[in-house]
């Protein structure tokens, strides 16, 4: 089937040339996704020039205007072809796919919307960034008090939408919005590369996204009958490195990769992440207000990453995570020079819940700390959280994981009066640096056990001896996010 897909790209390529802009031809290429549709049109069709100067907002929200009447017949698609295409925000519809090709790249447009800001400190709200409400779950924007931007890629209360491509690009252009960031001149929250709010079955996938302002990709506030796939959704035989590609600055701020934010049921499949933030941070809303909200993150599915993130961690789980957070199964992750593997944040105030939480199989390399739980992150949304509102942390898995030249092999510090419980670490071995910290465990409010970790753990975690070798629990059964079906799709129109 790959051949098929590569075979009509070429074909596609060769025909159109550098041409396609000014006379769309009809084409017809396969994919794979969970989704295929009955009705297809291009960018080109609806007035979009992909020469890098030229905004497109207009046409790609005529475009999926039009293509919307099809919701409920089968579904539409668009195609982006070859070319940079400069835009600002837009939404998606229900039952609907946004395809882009290899060589186009979706630029955004805040390069120009950050100077006329700076120029004239007009609102953004006249320029192509929408001003939304701040999220209930937050109470606040996380950069400022109030709005946020709102994000290139928008999808709000819909169903069935997949974002995917033979490996095309977004671009955030982010380099003016972090040096606003550390100015500390926004008045808004900066935008994400793409949201999906309060919508279910949705699929992102083969597509290299770059320079976000700030987070990549946040799914947001999806029922418990969502399924949210997220990244590579081949079958086994065909897997590729790489489902979702993502590339930020080591240095740039807040560029996580992927946040599954009060979501159920979400797969995040053989990802490449290189960033200034965490890889992936698992959220559920902030503090009174996250409490108030009350939607976990659970079902989360977390296979094949790579990260890069030299200041954060690979997995992170909080530190909103007032909502809650259960039921996490992370396995076969690399880490190359990350600060840390998996690392629980949270505060007394937060409230809500981190438990069973399943890690196996992380191979680590150039780290700070291999696990790190932290129970005074601090970081609140006001004045007005509930000092009595204590996280509970409980039933924490790792098992099989080798780690090499690691600064201190773990860091774990609970909240004094209300301890992390249920820790498990087996069959770990982590290999110091050659400069590493003299104690390598510092424990303080966790309990818990150990089996077959090197270097030996904290007295908090007791091993339980070479004659009773444990491993650490990982769910046998498979989550229905699991469960969903790839097909071929057919791509019959303009191109
Ligand atoms: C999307 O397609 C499904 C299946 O054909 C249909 O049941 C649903 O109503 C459509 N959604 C919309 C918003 O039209
Ligand atoms: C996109 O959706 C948001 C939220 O519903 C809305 O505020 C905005 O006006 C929409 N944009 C367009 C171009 O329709
Ligand atoms: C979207 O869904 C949320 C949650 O169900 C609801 O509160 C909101 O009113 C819906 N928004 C629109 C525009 O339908
Ligand atoms: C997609 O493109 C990125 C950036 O050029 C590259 O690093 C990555 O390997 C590509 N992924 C695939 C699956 O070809
Ligand atoms: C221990 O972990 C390694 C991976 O680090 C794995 O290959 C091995 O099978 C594990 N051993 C047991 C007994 O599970
Ligand atoms: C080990 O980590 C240090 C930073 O802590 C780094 O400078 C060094 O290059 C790493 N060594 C190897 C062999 O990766
Ligand atoms: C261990 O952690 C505690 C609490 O964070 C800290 O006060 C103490 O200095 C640490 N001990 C060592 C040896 O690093």
């Amino acid at each position: 089937m790959e051949v098929v897909v590569v075979l009509a790209l070429v074909v596609l390529l060769s025909i159109n040339g550098g041409e396609s802009r000014k006379a769309p031809v009809d084409e017809c290429f396969e994919y794979p996704a969970m989704s295929c549709r009955a009705h297809s049109a291009s960018l080109t069709e609806f007035g979009g020039v992909g020469d890098g100067n030229t905004l497109n907002t207009k046409a790609f929200q005529a475009a999926i205007d039009h293509l919307s009447q099809y919701a409920s017949d089968g579904g539409s698609q668009l195609f982006v072809p070859p070319g940079k295409w400069l835009t600002g925000s837009f939404n998606l519809t229900s039952n609907f796919t946004l395809y882009l090709h290899q060589d186009a790249v979706l630029l955004a447009s805040q390069m120009r919307s950050q100077i006329r800001y700076l120029a004239t400190n007009i609102d953004m709200d006249e320029s192509e960034w929408t001003v939304i409400e701040p999220l209930p779950s937050y109470g606040r924007g996380r950069d400022a008090a109030g709005g946020r931007f709102i994000s290139l890629i928008f999808a709000t209360n819909l169903t069935d939408v997949v974002i995917t491509g033979n490996n095309g690009t977004i671009d955030g252009q982010g380099a003016l919005w972090w040096d606003k960031f550390h100015a500390g001149k926004l008045k808004y929250t900066r935008p994400y590369l793409i949201e999906i709010m309060y919508s279910e079955n949705v699929e992102i996938s083969h597509l290299t996204l770059v320079n976000s302002p700030s987070w990549n990709v946040h799914p947001v506030y999806s029922s418990a009958i969502v399924i949210l796939l997220i990244g590579q959704v081949y079958d086994e035989a065909r897997s590729s490195t790489s489902g979702l590609t993502i590339l930020a600055p080591v240095t740039s701020p807040n560029t996580d990769g992927i946040n599954p934010d009060s979501c159920t049921n979400t797969r995040i499949q053989d990802c490449y992440i290189v960033s200034g933030d965490d890889c992936v941070a698992v959220k559920s809303g902030w503090d009174e207000y996250g409490i108030a909200y009350g939607m976990p993150t659970k079902q989360l599915v977390i296979r094949r990453l790579t990260c890069i993130s030299p200041f954060s961690a690979v997995i992170a789980l909080g530190s909103e995570m007032s909502g809650g957070i259960q039921d996490v199964r992370a396995e076969d992750i690399l880490a190359i020079n990350t600060e840390s593997g998996v690392r629980i944040k949270t505060a007394v105030g937060r409230g809500g819940f981190v438990k069973d939480i399943y890690v196996k199989g992380m191979t680590m390399k150039t780290m700070k700390w291999a696990f790190w739980m932290t129970g005074d992150y601090g970081s609140h949304a006001d004045n007005n959280y509930d000092p009595n509102a204590l996280p509970v942390i409980q039933n924490i898995n790792y098992r099989d994981m080798v780690a090499e030249n690691v600064t201190m092999a773990a860091r774990l510090e609970g909240i004094s009066g209300d301890p992390f419980t249920g820790i498990c670490i087996s069959n770990v071995t982590i290999e110091l640096a050659k400069k590493a910290k003299k104690v390598p465990w510092n424990c303080t409010d966790v309990s818990g056990i150990s089996s077959a970790v090197v270097p030996q753990p904290c007295a908090l975690l007791p091993d339980q001896g070479p004659e009773k070798v444990i491993a650490c629990n990982f769910p046998e059964e498979s989550l229905p996010v699991d469960n969903m079906q790839v097909q071929m799709c057919t791509y019959k129109g303009k191109v």
